[in-house]
């Protein structure tokens, strides 16, 4: 953007306008947002040194609105030099929006993002008005890190009409699967593998479904689980020390009840903004970056256990691929950040839910793991690993079922996912270059829906890192990037199903490709002007069945980028037929 020289009027407005719009590709939740029947300022919050000190106040929907949908408007801006940041935001001792935030410059950013919340309509509602808890653990250290994240969220209010049947139908009960800590303001994430991520729940004797959410995502020295090795091999290159981590490329997200597994996830590779290559995600963040994934586990095939009045136990496990184990299942790193929810739905009062014919159907996933080392023999005969190539393949399928009675009347209930994994890696250079081509597939069913859900995350990853060995991210360096990925579902979203908010099947389709060249001196998370390249594209499209007429029944949108600019942008409500989606390739 070129800066005027007329006068400072001028110039102040043209440094307004030199603040970034930071964006990711998603369908927004509503057709239009400019005309909500209410809209409520939620807090503003600036997080400086925040470690530790989230925002704490109550939610208090406005009196005297009436009102259906209920959409939160997260909006954040940022100057300066920071870290991306992992942010969460809470009502009471449940989760409601795992985020994170985009990488500043020194003219500043900024980014908003909408979010149904209407799946937590009861919460919302609550005669004790719940907490509401967003922390951002960001940091500012002198003239170092400088970044605040200030943050604003609006909560919007709209009156639709929901026809499927006949009214909303949020769930009556919501529990929190977490520390449960927003008696002493703070927020309630599990951090596994340290923490034990369980909690006892007795549930009302008249539920008739029940649902468990999950979020969890890996950081630290999990951030990029899925470029890991087995363990055994973290010290394949010698004079790389502590660049590798451990605990194999796969993860599993299980929920246990009554220490039994009910469900699993493998999750979606997240990319954070500074991920890989802090350069890579400027204007356009990665996929899911503003609003983490959340999974869904239908536990209704449990409910004969879970509605004898007592209290049963809900578990989250994060486990990883083990080459010296016999089932292959071995533990992580540090650390997972995991917490989940329990959506209940209940009976008429009275009656009590029974279940005959439980049936669990879980043989163990199974592995294959092939590795082969590149080795070079020196004239002396010393031997030293050059390259390290390997693949590690999964597959799982599980059901679980049962016949529930309520009120005389009975239906066969089951949850059931295949899930099936591929990882292929190519180390070189000491592992400065890594190459990675993953895909994660898998698909579900559940009695909410006759409908089997299914979901596919291809990614070709490659970095070349040219960096000093002693502490990498403070000396001079720069990493080449490439990424094409895409994220591909198409299925019943369960929780928005049963509420109401969606009607049918929704498809969703987005694909990334970028190829950035980012250089550092003094710290990582600045990139150095005049050197820096990127390139990047992204396309988006869904198509949906809303449960109400103001919904987005298509959606698409197109964007390209250069060098920290937006240099395509277009989309809008309708179908777009979209490119080919990324497929692995190995390099
Ligand atoms: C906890 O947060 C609430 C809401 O902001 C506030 O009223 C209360 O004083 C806080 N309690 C403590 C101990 O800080
Ligand atoms: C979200 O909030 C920001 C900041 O308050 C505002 O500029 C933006 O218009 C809001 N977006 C919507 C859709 O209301
Ligand atoms: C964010 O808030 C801090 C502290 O209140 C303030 O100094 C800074 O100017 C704000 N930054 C932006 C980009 O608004
Ligand atoms: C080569 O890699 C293997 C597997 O990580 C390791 O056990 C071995 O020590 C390495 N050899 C050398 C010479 O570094
Ligand atoms: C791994 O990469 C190196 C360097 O590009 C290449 O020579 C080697 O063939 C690759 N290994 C495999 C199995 O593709
Ligand atoms: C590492 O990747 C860079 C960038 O693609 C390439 O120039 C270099 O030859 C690679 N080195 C090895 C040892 O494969
Ligand atoms: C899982 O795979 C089996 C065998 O291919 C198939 O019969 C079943 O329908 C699949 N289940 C789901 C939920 O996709
Ligand atoms: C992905 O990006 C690379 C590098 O810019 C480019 O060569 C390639 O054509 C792109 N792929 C697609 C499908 O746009
Ligand atoms: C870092 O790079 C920038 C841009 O090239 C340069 O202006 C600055 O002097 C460098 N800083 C150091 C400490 O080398």
């Amino acid at each position: 953007m070129k800066t005027s020289h007329l006068c400072s009027l001028l110039s102040f407005i043209s440094q307004a306008q030199s603040v970034l719009e930071v964006i990711q590709a998603a369908t927004p939740p509503r057709s239009d947002l400019r005309t909500p029947t209410c809209r409520q300022h939620v807090f503003t919050h600036d997080f400086g040194n925040s470690y530790g000190s989230p925002y704490v106040g109550y939610y208090v929907p406005p009196r005297d609105c009436v009102y259906t949908t209920t959409i939160f408007n997260l909006s954040v801006t940022s100057r300066g030099r920071q870290y991306d940041r992992l942010a969460t935001l809470w009502l009471g001792d449940v989760e409601v929006w795992r985020t994170s935030t985009a990488m500043p410059t020194q003219t500043g950013i900024h980014w908003s993002f909408q979010k149904d919340m209407t799946i937590w309509d009861t919460l919302l509602r609550s005669q004790d008005p719940p907490k509401i808890i967003f922390e951002l653990n960001n940091i500012i250290d002198g003239d170092r890190y400088t970044g605040f994240f200030n943050a604003t969220l609006e909560a919007l209010y709209f009156d639709d009409i929901y026809e499927r049947k006949g009214r909303l139908q949020p769930a009556e009960y919501i529990y929190a699967i977490s520390t449960r800590s927003s008696s002493s303001n703070t927020t309630s994430l599990f951090s596994l593998p340290e923490d034990s991520a369980a909690v006892d729940l007795a549930l009302p004797q008249n539920a008739k479904t029940a649902v468990v959410s999950i979020m969890a995502s890996g950081n630290a020295a999990e951030e990029f689980w899925f470029t890991n090795v087995p363990t055994e091999y973290i010290n394949t290159f010698p004079g790389n020390e502590g660049w590798l981590y451990g605990y194999s490329p796969f993860r599993e997200v299980q929920l246990l009840i009554d220490n039994q597994l009910a469900g699993v996830s493998w999750p979606f590779p997240i990319l954070f903004t500074g991920g890989v290559d802090p350069g890579a995600w400027r204007p356009i963040v990665g996929i899911d970056a503003y609003e983490l994934p959340s999974f869904e586990i239908d536990v209704t095939p449990w409910l004969g256990l879970l509605t004898d009045g007592e209290p049963h136990s809900f578990a989250l496990r994060v486990v990883g691929y083990d080459t010296l184990t016999e089932d292959g299942i071995g533990p992580v790193g540090e650390n997972w950040w995991v917490s989940g929810s329990v959506f209940v739905w209940i009976g008429e009062a009275g009656e009590q839910t029974i279940a005959e014919n439980f049936k669990s159907d879980i043989p163990p996933p199974l592995f294959d793991f092939q590795p082969t080392l590149g080795t070079y023999t020196a004239e002396d005969s010393t031997v030293t690993n050059t390259s390290f190539y390997y693949s590690l393949t999964a597959i799982r399928s599980l059901t679980i079922s049962s016949k529930l009675t309520i009120g005389g009347q009975s239906r066969l209930v089951s949850w059931s996912q295949n899930v099936t994994y591929s990882n292929i890696q190519n180390m070189t250079d000491f592992a400065f270059n890594q190459s990675l081509a993953m895909i994660s597939s898998g698909s579900y069913s559940s009695s909410a829906s006759n409908i089997v859900s299914s979901y596919t995350y291809p990614m070709n990853l490659f970095s070349a890192y040219k960096v000093q060995s002693e502490g990498a991210t403070t000396n001079p360096g720069s990493v080449l990037c490439l990424v094409d990925r895409s994220k591909l579902s198409d299925g019943i979203s369960i929780l928005p199903f049963l509420t109401g908010t969606l009607a049918g099947p929704e498809t969703l389709k987005t694909r990334q490709n970028v190829t950035s060249h980012y250089h550092w001196n003094s710290t990582i998370v600045e990139g150095t002007a005049g050197l820096d390249t990127m390139d990047g594209e992204v396309w988006f499209s869904s198509s949906s069945s809303p449960g109400t007429k103001s919904g987005v029944q298509t959606y698409h949108r197109y964007a390209k980028e250069k060098d920290d600019a937006l240099v395509v942008d277009r989309g809008g409500m309708g179908h777009n037929p979209g490119p080919k989606y990324a497929t692995v390739t190995c390099r």
